[in-house]
């Protein structure tokens, strides 16, 4: 959620701290601030409430010059977003911390130490850690034994990063629950949230372990794992091929991301297809073993992650015959769950760090699933860490907000999965393997055709413009997409939407259509289609305006109140794919015409490291 950014240089390391900031900033974005400890031999913070942006002001106007430095961009969870709760927090004036992450024990530890003296300045959970590492601080004398006497009193999640005016010669940083990567240079260190942020500086990256402790000087740096032994954490190098962060052509990141679908689809296919079959080995060497034991299979994700486990459960049991569940991860991980035997357990995860979907896979692997595979955009991160086998998607980094190529990727890998499963269990009907082999070869042309309606959606936006609430509609495997259309446009233009299975209507939502009630729904030319026109006629008659994108073989036009937009004929399985496109764009230019922050929407964050 919030992003972390240090150096320890021989230059002057702000610009490098707020360049880091930038690039992190679709991670958390309501204040900034950065602690630097000064050519002048003081520790001095600068922060503000609102955007990275802001922040570059500031420091224009008073520099801070120095070669240790700490800086953060926030996404709140404890206390508003101000500049009393910005990040870098200070225990007096010689200690500066930045966290990621909740500690859950922070009101204790707020009482013990107000009984001990110190004055808090925020409501941030944070705070606590400056002051009690001040406490310890008093006793240990050194920085780094002092941070590993803190954390074993802090409850929660947290990637930490401290500085000290006492001990400049060195920035300390802890990680549990909340990623940190340390960035190597030459006579200089660096350590980020997310090595995007040092990319301008270095190409080497070392990724901390959970309940790493890390001690980085100019020179040198020491890590000791979690049980305070002296480990080694291997190093990695990057290449020049990593996504640009550049929005290029486009207005936003969203509209670019969406535009990319044909690309990644096509990329996430790379190597996994034979002539007629899915190679099952894409999900690793092990995975035909251990796909032929399969009987069931639990998906666990969150928000747009968890409406791609929703349209595999479709695929599974209607092509694979495997009975799945799919649950959101908040949910399932407090669950009593009753594992049936030899289920696969499948989280579904863009950015691999989610917090809530990390713990169910890590309660999981308790339970007795017969394995773990990660379906994963991320190939550093946790969630693939952690788990038995993976399938990388290969989306490339998503910036927006509003996750949108990350989802028809996933549809993607988990179409490979069904099919995989179904291969090896030998349960897929005659052919259907080698039809949907060639209809996922022919996809990446058939969203490129969707792509192309994007004026004809930009106009039905307008439709739009004046309304507060929307319905979204759809059946079968279309229902998850009926929801991943009503989030997309609740979470970027801010007009209330819900979805429902058309069938469901009758049964109380139709009470809230009127004129002011836009319902909008998918339509393939499948067998649900008859069943799905009269639930659309029960609209129509209550003066519901309908905006319906259509297979060019559904027989369904333009009317009075009815808008159709026709979509190009594909297989019905890939459907939910290819009507996720129409439903980005319409949400993408409806927030455009509402004139809200498209790529940072308000109150969320990429990457939801929190629970
Ligand atoms: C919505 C969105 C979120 C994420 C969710 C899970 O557009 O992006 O709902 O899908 O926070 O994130 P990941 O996929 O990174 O686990």
């Amino acid at each position: 959620m919030c992003g972390i950014v240090g150096a320890v240089a021989e230059r002057n390391i702000t610009a490098i701290l707020l360049e880091g900031l930038k690039r992190l900033e679709y991670r958390g974005y309501d204040s900034a601030g950065v602690a630097v400890f000064t050519n002048d031999g003081i520790l001095d913070r600068v922060r503000r409430p609102g955007k990275v942006s802001e922040l570059d002001q500031a420091l224009a106007a008073t520099p801070l010059i120095g070669r240790l430095g700490i800086a953060h961009t926030r996404w709140a969870t404890h206390g508003a977003p101000c500049e009393r709760n910005a990040h870098p927090h200070f225990s007096g004036q010689n200690l500066a911390v930045v966290h990621n992450g909740i500690i859950e024990n922070h009101e204790a530890l707020r009482e013990q130490l107000k009984a001990q003296g110190y004055v808090f300045t925020s409501d941030t959970d944070t705070e606590v850690i400056a002051h009690l590492l001040a406490h310890k601080l008093k006793d240990l004398h050194d920085l780094t034994v002092a941070l590993k006497a803190t954390v074993k009193e802090l409850h929660g999640a947290y990637g930490l990063a401290v500085i000290s005016a006492d001990q400049p010669d060195r920035l300390v940083a802890a990680r549990s629950g909340s990623p940190l990567v340390i960035g190597l240079g030459l006579g200089e260190n660096f350590l980020a949230s997310d090595q995007l942020a040092l990319r301008q500086v270095t190409d080497r990256f070392m990724y901390l372990e959970e309940g790493d402790i890390a001690e980085i000087r100019r020179d040198s740096v020491q890590i000791w794992d979690i049980d305070g032994k002296a480990v080694e954490r291997e190093a990695v190098q990057y290449g020049d091929n990593a996504e640009s962060a550049e929005k290029g052509e486009y207005r936003h990141f969203m509209l670019k991301e969406i535009h990319e679908q044909p690309t990644v689809v096509q990329r996430t296919l790379e190597g996994r297809l034979s002539q007629q079959q899915v190679l099952v080995q894409a999900f690793g060497p092990e995975a035909p073993e251990l796909f032929a034991k399969v009987r069931n299979v639990q998906i666990v994700a969150c928000g747009t992650s968890y409406h791609a486990g929703m349209v595999a459960r479709y695929w599974l049991e209607e092509l694979a015959g495997i009975p799945c569940q799919v649950e959101v991860a908040s949910e399932f991980r407090y669950r009593k769950v009753v594992v049936q035997p030899d289920t696969l357990f499948v989280t579904i995860s863009q950015s691999g760090e989610t917090a809530d979907t990390l713990a169910a896979l890590r309660n999981a692997k308790e339970l007795g699933f017969l394995a773990s595979l990660a379906i994963c955009n991320v190939g550093i991160s946790s969630l693939v860490r952690e788990s038995d086998l993976t399938l990388l998607t290969q989306a490339g980094r998503e910036i927006g907000v509003a996750s949108t190529k990350a989802f028809t990727t996933q549809l993607v890998g988990l179409l490979l999965l069904t099919l995989s499963l179904g291969q090896v269990r030998g349960t897929l009907a005659p052919g259907v393997e080698a039809t949907l082999v060639e209809e996922l070869r022919r996809l990446p042309t058939r969203l490129g055709e969707a792509l192309a309606m994007d004026s004809t959606v930009e106009k039905i936006a307008e439709l739009f413009a004046d309304k507060n609430h929307t319905l979204f509609l759809g059946r079968g495997a279309q229902y998850p997409v009926a929801m991943e259309g009503a989030l997309k446009l609740k979470e970027i233009s801010y007009i209330h939407a819900e979805a429902y299975p058309a069938g469901e209507l009758k049964h109380g939502p139709l009470a809230l259509v009127d004129n002011d009630m836009p319902v909008v729904t998918v339509a393939p030319n499948n067998e649900l289609l008859e069943k799905l026109k009269s639930n659309l006629q029960e609209v129509r008659a209550r003066g519901g305006e309908l905006i319906v994108f259509a297979d060019e073989k559904a027989g369904m036009s333009n009317g009075e109140g009815t808008h159709v937009v026709q979509m190009p004929h594909i297989h019905d399985i890939l459907s939910p794919i290819l009507y996720t496109i129409p439903l980005q764009l319409l949400s993408y230019y409806v927030a455009v015409l509402k004139g809200t922050d498209v790529d940072q929407p308000r109150n969320l964050a990429k990457s939801v490291t929190v629970e």
